[in-house]
């Protein structure tokens, strides 16, 4: 695998972890949801940048399996605020060649969204350009559990053998069993971890953790990210040639 270990071009697959949203707006004395409401106008740019850049795929973490604990004026006007976006956006990201679609548990959220987002899947799935996935109603652990619980089923109907299990069985079980792993994770606004964020694909990923808030991030900081990437050796365990 010499191949593996030489210098990427480019980030293939860009994961990105959207934080300080609602920090954007307090500092600017609005309700956290001004933040969400700007930082979800970001998006359209981010995915523009894409092709440009070499970056097929492309992995939003929207909400996580956490992110209920929050207020429910908050929850709900995210559930709300994604349910907009997704109306509002689909003519575009037809139009665009962006084929979108969503991982994570679509059992808690609710019908109408569901529904839109099955509807923006089916639309887009022709589109070949970029790649899209919205993370939403997401966390790896529950994605992982609820991989294993489908492949136990499997083991226990007698469709799988569970003495052939390995390292390429779960990722079929994934919500990202069709996606690449992430080659480059960023997480805006200065924390510095994974928050349950792709925990299985994530395993050789690069991160750069940086400090501006997701309303600030721009096409021109993106590129300089995948740029960066490109000065990176991924060793894979291996020793350098
Ligand atoms: C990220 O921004 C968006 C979601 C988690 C939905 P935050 O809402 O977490 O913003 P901060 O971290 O509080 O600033
Ligand atoms: C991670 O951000 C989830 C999303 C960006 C959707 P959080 O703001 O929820 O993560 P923590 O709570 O700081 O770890
Ligand atoms: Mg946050």
């Amino acid at each position: 695998m010499a191949s593996d270990r030489q210098k990427s071009a480019g980030p293939g697959h860009v994961a990105i972890i959207m934080d300080g949203n609602g920090r954007w707006a307090q500092s600017r004395g609005r309700p956290r949801l001004f933040g969400h409401h700007a930082g979800a106008k970001r998006v359209r740019q981010i995915v523009e940048a894409c092709p440009e850049l070499g970056v097929k795929y492309l992995t939003i973490f929207a909400f996580s399996t956490e992110n209920w604990k929050r207020t429910q004026v908050e929850v709900a006007g995210l559930m709300s605020l994604f349910r907009r976006y997704i109306t509002k956006e689909a003519r575009a990201l037809k139009e665009e060649g962006v084929r979108v679609r969503f991982i994570g548990d679509r059992v808690r959220l609710d019908d109408k969204l569901v529904a839109l987002m099955d509807e923006l899947e089916t639309l887009t799935e022709e589109n070949d350009r970029v790649h899209l996935t919205i993370a939403l109603n997401y966390g790896g652990r529950d994605e992982v559990a609820r991989a294993t619980k489908r492949l136990a089923q499997d083991v226990a109907a007698g469709r799988l053998d569970p003495e052939g299990v390995d390292e390429e069985t779960l990722p079929r079980y994934l919500d990202t069993c069709v996606l690449p792993d992430p080659d480059l994770v960023i997480r805006t606004s200065g924390e510095a971890r994974i928050s349950n964020f792709l925990l299985w694909q994530s395993a050789y990923a690069e991160y750069e953790f940086i400090d501006t808030l997701w309303p600030d991030f721009s096409p021109e900081i993106f590129s300089d990210l995948v740029g960066n990437y490109g000065n990176r050796e991924r060793r894979y365990g291996a020793v350098p040639a």
